[in-house]
């Protein structure tokens, strides 16, 4: 599947921000947790959603999709192994150790797949499970988690090595049913995390400091059903940000009002984009797009690392030198060669940092998307370039934004789709 793009059009009107995908996965892992149904509304329609409900259907677990709600019902769980092929479509899938370890004591998985950016280990996962008293073997490329028959640890204690957002989230999933009292400190904090805590409580949870790095579990017997709106996608509202500035255009953004944008809104602010609320969501433009000097990727509430590719296209139509620095994911700033190609004046300091210098002509190309972040990246700059560019493997885009090509075109982009 590619995308071609004609550079050089202006765009108009308004986009209505999706779900957020990190966020929609954790939720529906949660599911999991209770024989009764979980319906979840503002699912994106994306690749990522489907592979796990393939997954779920495989496990034995009832799952069906009506327009933007999905119906969950884990009755029971017939499965403890998870889908080897599956599981190499997307990181996320280990989230599904958690609950499935929680419910049936056992589970067992392969190395979870995803984008390649990265070591990406799941080293703190492990270690995780482990204080939760589980044991751990390894055959092959086959992890085998299951739980101690000896007496539940009533107190437990996880300190996070890194503030791993998949950690946090399978450690969460894996202590709420149980009979002990666990804290997790260096517990990430993205606006994902938030979500899935506030729907576990809802199932009758008893999570205590959510949206701090310090979560305080009471495992509880039971969780029941509940209906839970998934946030919207803080990474989508920062790509239709950039894409209004660099084409000098002005967008409405609908969202919904408690989604937590203010570090994006920070970070984009200095490169000039204002945004002003309106009703129901961002008028969003900028008058002159001027160089930030320095963006560096944080964990939340810093700079998010998934919106680092498309800031560098911004970057390169600045007034003046951005550094860029992103040291989470060593292979993130790889795609900026592509860049370079277009025209982009962009030196490569390391493999976690680049400077920028603006503002630079790109011309159109042909190129091959290596991840999800960058391939959407590389939209943006087409849609800037002189010229026709053509974006192939556009499934790994597919996975993460909801119908760019239709969303695109309904603002004014000449893009297809084949
Ligand atoms: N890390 C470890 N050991 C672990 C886990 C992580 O050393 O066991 C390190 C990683 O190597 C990395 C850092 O910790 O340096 C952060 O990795 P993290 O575990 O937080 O990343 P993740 O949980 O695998 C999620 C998102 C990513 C997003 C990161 C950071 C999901 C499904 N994925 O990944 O999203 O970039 O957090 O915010 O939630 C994307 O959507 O395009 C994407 C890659």
């Amino acid at each position: 599947m590619h995308y071609i793009i004609e550079g050089g059009k202006k765009l108009s009107g308004q986009v209505t921000l999706s779900g957020n995908k990190n966020s929609v996965l954790p939720c529906m892992a949660a599911a999991l947790l209770t024989e009764d149904e979980i319906v979840l509304s503002n699912v994106p329609d994306i690749t990522d959603v489907d592979v796990f409900t393939e997954i779920f259907k495989k496990l034995g677990i009832g799952i069906k999709r009506k327009k933007d709600k999905i119906y969950i019902k884990a009755k029971k769980i017939l499965e403890t192994e998870l889908p080897d092929e599956l599981v190499k479509k997307l990181r996320a899938s280990i989230l599904l150790a958690g609950p499935i370890f929680a419910r049936k004591r056992k589970v067992s998985f392969t190395f979870p797949g995803g984008d390649k950016i990265g070591k990406r280990s799941i080293d703190i996962h492990l270690q995780g499970f482990k204080s939760l008293g589980a044991i751990i073997s390894k055959l092959s490329d086959v992890y085998f988690i299951s739980k101690a028959k000896k007496n539940p640890i009533k107190k437990i204690r996880i300190f996070l090595g890194e503030a791993s957002v998949t950690a946090t989230e399978n450690l969460i999933l894996a202590s709420v049913l149980s009979e002990s009292k666990i804290t997790i400190r260096n517990a990430a904090t993205e606006p994902h995390v938030y979500d899935l805590c506030k729907l576990l409580n809802q199932m009758g949870a008893k999570i205590n400091g959510v949206g701090t790095n310090s979560l305080k579990i009471s495992g509880v017997k039971k969780l029941k059903g509940a209906e839970f709106r998934v946030s919207d996608d803080h990474i989508n509202f920062g790509t239709y940000a950039i894409a209004s500035a660099i084409t000098n255009s002005k967008l409405k953004i609908i969202c919904d009002k408690n989604t937590d944008l203010e570090p994006v809104i920070e970070a984009l602010g200095k490169f000039g984009i204002k945004f002003d609320w309106e009703n129901n969501g961002f008028l969003v433009f900028s008058e002159r797009i001027v160089c930030s000097e320095k963006i560096v990727t944080n964990i939340w509430p810093g700079f998010p690392t998934d919106l680092m590719s498309s800031t560098i296209v911004l970057a390169s139509q600045a007034e003046g030198s951005t550094l860029c620095h992103d040291w989470m994911f060593e292979k993130r700033m790889e795609f900026v060669k592509n860049l370079i190609k277009m025209g982009a004046d962009i030196s490569i300091i390391d493999s976690s940092k680049v400077f920028v210098k603006g503002k630079s002509n790109l011309s159109g190309h042909d190129f091959e998307s290596s991840d999800l972040r960058s391939g959407m990246a590389l939209v943006l700059a087409a849609l800037i370039a002189k010229g026709v560019s053509t974006i192939n493997n556009a499934e790994l885009i597919e996975r993460g934004y909801e119908d760019v090509a239709g969303s695109l075109s309904s603002l004014g982009a000449n893009i297809k789709m084949s």
